[in-house]
This record gives structure tokens, C-alpha cells and sequence, in this order.
């Protein structure tokens, strides 16, 4: 499926503007195209943005709000992403974020950086994910 990279980082960019980040000053917006398109919900594109709070580690990251807003509005894979400060620059997701795309996107998603498309896979080598937590639940360990 071709993805949209323009309306990825246009769309990003948008959401950057709605971020809280008051205590950082560092707006991020994150967008994401979900896989199959021409299939109900395929094609689409979910944005997130981070939120602060006083309590500093509890801060939401963009891309925390990009996944719940995946689910909430009728699931599915991610195919590609872009992660933006609001001055549009692209920005790579941090660890944690890696981990929680991972879950929403597979090894094969696809981060716009400044260089081009970077596969996840490349960015988060040999990764904890939902198979081995299946494995070793089965196993009884
Ligand atoms: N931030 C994100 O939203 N995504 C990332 O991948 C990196 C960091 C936010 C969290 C915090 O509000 C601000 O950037 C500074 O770390």
C-alpha cells in the first residue's frame, strides 16, 4: 500500500499545533496510515499529540496518543508514521515509543526521518514482543 508521506507529516504537523507541552516547550504530533486500503478503515490516518502534566513522569508522549486514537476509532495495523516537532523537523520516536509501535505496527512499520523511510525492525532490533510473552505463558515459566 503506498503511503502518503505529505498528508502523514501535513497531518502530524496539525496535531503538534494541539500538543500540552507547557513544561518542555517541545510540541511533537505523531501520524500514522493504517494498512488495507480500500478495506473498511483502510487507508486511514490517526494522529496524536503529547501531554504534560506537573507530574512530570507522567507525560504522554505523541505517539501514545496516535495508538489509543488507532483503537478508538476501529483498530487495525500501522503501515507508516511521521513524528514532528511543530516547526515540522521530524523527530524519532524514543524507546518506549519504539515498543509501543512495535505492538501497533510490526517490525515492518515505516518512520519518515529526514533521510527517508526507516523500517522500525532497524530501529528496534531483537525486541521483547507478544510472542514471547505467549511462548513462555504456555510454557508455565
Ligand atoms: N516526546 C514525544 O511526544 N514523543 C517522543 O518520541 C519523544 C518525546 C515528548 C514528550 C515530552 O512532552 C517532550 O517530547 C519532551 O521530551
Amino acid at each position: 500500500m503506498a503511503i502518503d508521506w505529505p498528508a502523514l507529516r501535513a497531518a502530524a504537523r496539525a496535531a503538534a499545533e494541539g500538543a500540552y507541552a507547557p513544561y518542555s516547550r517541545l510540541r511533537v504530533g505523531a501520524a500514522g496510515q493504517v494498512h488495507g486500503e480500500g478495506e473498511a478503515g483502510g487507508g486511514r490516518i490517526v494522529v496524536g499529540c503529547n501531554v504534560e502534566n506537573a507530574s512530570y513522569g507522567l507525560t504522554l508522549c505523541a505517539e501514545c496518543g496516535l495508538v489509543s486514537a488507532l483503537h478508538a476509532s476501529g483498530g487495525g495495523t500501522l503501515a507508516g508514521v511521521c513524528v514532528v516537532a511543530a516547526d515540522g523537523a521530524p523527530l524519532v520516536p524514543c524507546g518506549r515509543c519504539r515498543q509501543l509501535l512495535l505492538e501497533a505496527g510490526g517490525p515492518g512499520l515505516l518512520l519518515d526521518s529526514g533521510d527517508g523511510p526507516l523500517e522500525l525492525g532497524s530501529l528496534l532490533p531483537a525486541a521483547f514482543g507478544p510472542a514471547d510473552l505467549a511462548s513462555r505463558r504456555d510454557a508455565g515459566a
